[in-house]
C-alpha cells in the first residue's frame, strides 16, 4: 500500500515534472516540414499537397526530416447545418481525410490552419467559440500539426492573460481529442509569447509575417529596430534580418517542445541570392526555429535543394539539446547598401556533447574579414580564464561539404523513387529515419559534422579570421580536439 501510494507519488511528480517543461510530448527537436502559404497563398488544392508530399519521398526530403506537409488557409467552405468545418470540394473533391490518408501512406505528416478569431486572415471561418468542435473535426480526419492564426480575434489581445485564455482553449481542446497534435501559435509574437506560450503550445511565431527578402525594409513591418521589445503592430513584409534583429533577445526562451518560430523558410522563391538563402537557413537552424519549407517542392533547383538539404545545418536544427545560439555582437559598418543597410554579427551556441556553434554573419555591402578570439567566443565560460579557451577545437566547416549542383540535378532529374534510394547515404545528405540526428551526432556521422578545415588553437587570444563573402555566412561546428590544457570548464550561464 504504501510502496503503491509512494510510486503513485513518483508517477504523479514525473507527469507534472514533463508537463512543466513541455505541454505534450511533440517537437523535442524542432518541428520540419512544407507549408503552401510563402509560394502559392491560396491556390490550395489536394493535387498540389498529394504532388508535393510526393515529391519530398521522392528526393529524399522526408528522409531528412521534413515530415509534416501543412495546408494554410483558404481550404474551407464555412461550416455545415451542424457547425462543422467542411472544405472546399472544388478545392478538395475527395475531402481531407482522404488527403490525411495518402499523406500518411507516404509516411508524412498532415497539418492543416485555422485560426483563434471569427475568420481566418484570408476570411474564412475561424475557430473561436469552436475550439472542441474544431479540434475533434481535426482528430478526426487524421491531422497531426494545427497552425493556428490570429486574425479577427475580436479584441481579444493586447496582453498577455487575454491571449492566453485564447490560445489556451485551442491547447485543450486538441489534448481532448487524444490525438497527439502539433500546436503551432501564430500570433506573430504579439502579446510575448514567449513568456507563456511554451506552456500550450509546440511552437509561436516570434514575429510578423517573413517576405523574400534579405534586408529590405518595408513600412509595414514596423518596430524594425526595436529589438526585443514588444511590437503592437507586428505587421508583414518582414525580411530576414529584421527576424533576426528581433528575436535576438528572447530567442533563448525557446526549449525543447516549446520553439520560437521564425516563420516558413523562403529558399527557392527568387528573392535573395543563393548566398542569402544560406544565412536565412543557417540562421533559422542555429536558432531553432521550426524549418517549414515555403517552395514549390515539383520545381526546386538544385541550389534550392542542396541547401534545404544540408546534413550539417539540419544536425544544428535537430541537436538534442534545447539550446538556441546567441548573438555575441553586433557592429554597423560604413559598407552600406541601397537601403543604407551594413552590419556583421557573431553568433554562438553549445550543442550536444561539448560541441559549440560559431557563426560569422555578414550583412555589410562587400566581402569582410571577420576575426573572433577564443575569449570572445566563451566569455560566458568565463573568457580567457575558462577550460574552452584553453582548449583546441576541430573546426567543421558546414557549408563546404555541400551537395555540388550536378549531384543534385541527377536526384532532381531522375523522376523516380530511384533517385532518392541513389542519394540516401551518400556523402551529401542524411536519412534521419534510418537513424535518427542525434544518434548520428554521438556516432561522429561526418555527414553531419561537416567539413574539418583546421583546429582552432587554444589561448583567449587565438583568432579565427575569415573571409565572408557579401551577404554571406561562414558557419562551423566546433568539436574538442583533447583535453583542455588549463583553465576550469564551467556551466553555460543561465540567460533566463
Ligand atoms: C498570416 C500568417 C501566414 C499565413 C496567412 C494566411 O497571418 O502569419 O503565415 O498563414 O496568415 O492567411
Amino acid at each position: 500500500m504504501a510502496i503503491n501510494s509512494l510510486l503513485t507519488a513518483a508517477t504523479l511528480l514525473a507527469s507534472q515534472a514533463s508537463a512543466v517543461l513541455m505541454h505534450n510530448a511533440l517537437a523535442v527537436t524542432p518541428q520540419m516540414g512544407w507549408d503552401n502559404w510563402n509560394a502559392f497563398g491560396c491556390d490550395v488544392s489536394e493535387d498540389l499537397l498529394l504532388g508535393t508530399a510526393r515529391r519530398m519521398v521522392e528526393l529524399g526530403m522526408r528522409d531528412a526530416g521534413y515530415y509534416y506537409v501543412v495546408l494554410d488557409d483558404c481550404w474551407s467552405n464555412g461550416r455545415t447545418a451542424n457547425g462543422t468545418l467542411q472544405p472546399d470540394t472544388t478545392k478538395f473533391p475527395n475531402g481531407m481525410k482522404h488527403v490525411a490518408d495518402q499523406i500518411h501512406a507516404l509516411g508524412l505528416g498532415f497539418g492543416m490552419y485555422s485560426d483563434a478569431g471569427k475568420y481566418t486572415c484570408g476570411q474564412y471561418a475561424g475557430s473561436l467559440g469552436y475550439e472542441q468542435v474544431d479540434a475533434d473535426t481535426f482528430a478526426g480526419w487524421g491531422v497531426d500539426y494545427l497552425k493556428y492564426d490570429n486574425c479577427f480575434n475580436e479584441g481579444q489581445s493586447g496582453n498577455k492573460n487575454i491571449s492566453y485564455a485564447r490560445y489556451e482553449r485551442m491547447s485543450t481542446a486538441l489534448n481532448n481529442t487524444g490525438r497527439q497534435m502539433i500546436y503551432g501559435m501564430c500570433n506573430w509574437g504579439q502579446d510575448e509569447p514567449y513568456d507563456w506560450a511554451f506552456m500550450l503550445a509546440n511552437s509561436w511565431r516570434a514575429t510578423g509575417d517573413i517576405y523574400d527578402q534579405f534586408d529590405r525594409p518595408d513600412p509595414r513591418c514596423p518596430c524594425e529596430e526595436k529589438e526585443g521589445t514588444n511590437c503592437a503592430l507586428t505587421g508583414y513584409h518582414c525580411s530576414v534580418m529584421n527576424i533576426i534583429n528581433k528575436v535576438v533577445w528572447f530567442i533563448n526562451r525557446s526549449q525543447q517542445g516549446g520553439w520560437n518560430d521564425l516563420d516558413m523558410l523562403e529558399v527557392g522563391n527568387g528573392g535573395m541570392t543563393d548566398s542569402e538563402y544560406k544565412i536565412h537557413m543557417t540562421m533559422w537552424a542555429a536558432l531553432r526555429s521550426p524549418l517549414i519549407m515555403g517552395t514549390d517542392i515539383r520545381s526546386l533547383s538544385p541550389e534550392s535543394y542542396s541547401i534545404y538539404m544540408n546534413p550539417a545545418i539540419l544536425a544544428l536544427s535537430q541537436d538534442p539539446t534545447g539550446n538556441t545560439a546567441q548573438r555575441i555582437w553586433r557592429y554597423y559598418v560604413p559598407s552600406v547598401n541601397q537601403y543604407g543597410r551594413g552590419e556583421i554579427q557573431l553568433w554562438k551556441g553549445n550543442l550536444a556533447y561539448g560541441d559549440y556553434v560559431v557563426v560569422f554573419l555578414n550583412a555589410a555591402n562587400e566581402d569582410m574579414y571577420m576575426n573572433a578570439t577564443l575569449s570572445d567566443i566563451f566569455v560566458d565560460e568565463g573568457g580567457a580564464e575558462s577550460a574552452q579557451a584553453n582548449s583546441n577545437w576541430d573546426m567543421y566547416d558546414l557549408w563546404a561539404n555541400r551537395m555540388p549542383n550536378a549531384t543534385a540535378n541527377a536526384i532532381l532529374s531522375a523522376n523516380s523513387t530511384m533517385a532518392a534510394t541513389g542519394m540516401n547515404g551518400t556523402e551529401y545528405s542524411y536519412n534521419a529515419t534510418a537513424q535518427s540526428y542525434a544518434d548520428g551526432i554521438a556516432k561522429n556521422e561526418t555527414v553531419l559534422m561537416g567539413k574539418n578545415v583546421g583546429t582552432w588553437q587554444a589561448g583567449g587570444g587565438s583568432t579565427w579570421s575569415v573571409l565572408v563573402p557579401r551577404h554571406g555566412v561562414m558557419a562551423y561546428r566546433l568539436r574538442p580536439s583533447g583535453a583542455p590544457t588549463t583553465g576550469m570548464r564551467r556551466r553555460r550561464r543561465d540567460e533566463l
